[in-house]
């Protein structure tokens, strides 16, 4: 869309509830940069485990998040986070780590280290020559783009999450996950006023994508 404003699209919502497909489909929609923050939060999570740090030991942590050097690729339309020269892979969904990762992203000086990198991805998407950003995970709304131009929060019932992970061929506790997740005292996962919430339980990915847009566009009223 030629001329029209650069956009932020927030996406928060629980485990599997459906944030990474339907922000992939509306990057592609509306040529936003996306920014999946569950991966930066998975990928931080392995590097602590890689270098011995342990939740209960602030200080391991500490000395861990001091020697982070936070970079983006872009591929495609997708913002990867590069720690060190490192580019994560596979190991970011690995059983260890969704296990894990909900201890760390409970410590708030490992929430500050990722708070600068994920506003500036918004200075990426307009260098990157993309009509805006879509940001997914679970206190975008609320603490890391509060003006964003659209929030949405995803839910789903729990079993039918779980369901979702064991066909992406994965082990994930998602209501243990979220149940964390949901009760820390920082930045915890919950609906920001304003935000539009979707339940998907009984809606495929491309139909609430499809709502989600028409939100956007301007076309659809919201639920
Ligand atoms: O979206 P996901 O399930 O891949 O996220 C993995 C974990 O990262 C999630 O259980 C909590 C944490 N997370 C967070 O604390 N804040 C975010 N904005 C995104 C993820």
């Amino acid at each position: 869309m030629p001329g029209s404003p650069f956009i932020i699209v927030a996406i928060d919502g629980g485990a599997a509830s459906g944030k990474s497909s339907t922000a992939r489909a509306l990057s592609e929609r509306f040529n936003l940069l996306h920014s999946d923050t569950g991966s930066y939060y998975r990928a931080v999570t392995a590097e602590m485990l890689r270098r011995g740090a342990v939740p209960q030991d602030l200080g391991s942590v500490k000395r861990a998040l001091a020697d982070l050097r936070l970079a983006t690729r872009i591929e495609g339309r997708s913002a990867r986070i590069e720690i060190s020269g490192h580019l994560p892979g596979d190991e970011i969904r690995s059983r260890e780590v969704n296990d894990a990762v909900s201890h760390f992203s409970a410590i708030p000086e490992l929430r500050s280290s990722l708070l600068a990198y994920q506003r500036g991805q918004a200075e990426a998407a307009r260098k990157g020559g993309f009509s805006g950003l879509v940001m997914e995970g679970r206190d975008i709304g609320s603490v890391i783009f509060p003006d964003a131009d659209f929030r949405f929060f995803l839910h789903a019932d729990p079993a039918e999450r779980e369901r979702r992970r064991v066909r992406q061929g994965q082990v994930d506790r998602v209501a243990e996950r979220d149940r964390l997740d949901s009760s820390r005292k920082t930045a915890p996962l919950s609906l920001s006023e304003g935000a539009v919430s979707i339940d998907t339980t009984h809606m495929t990915i491309a139909e609430v994508a499809e709502l989600m847009a028409g939100i956007i566009a301007g076309q659809a009223a919201k639920p």
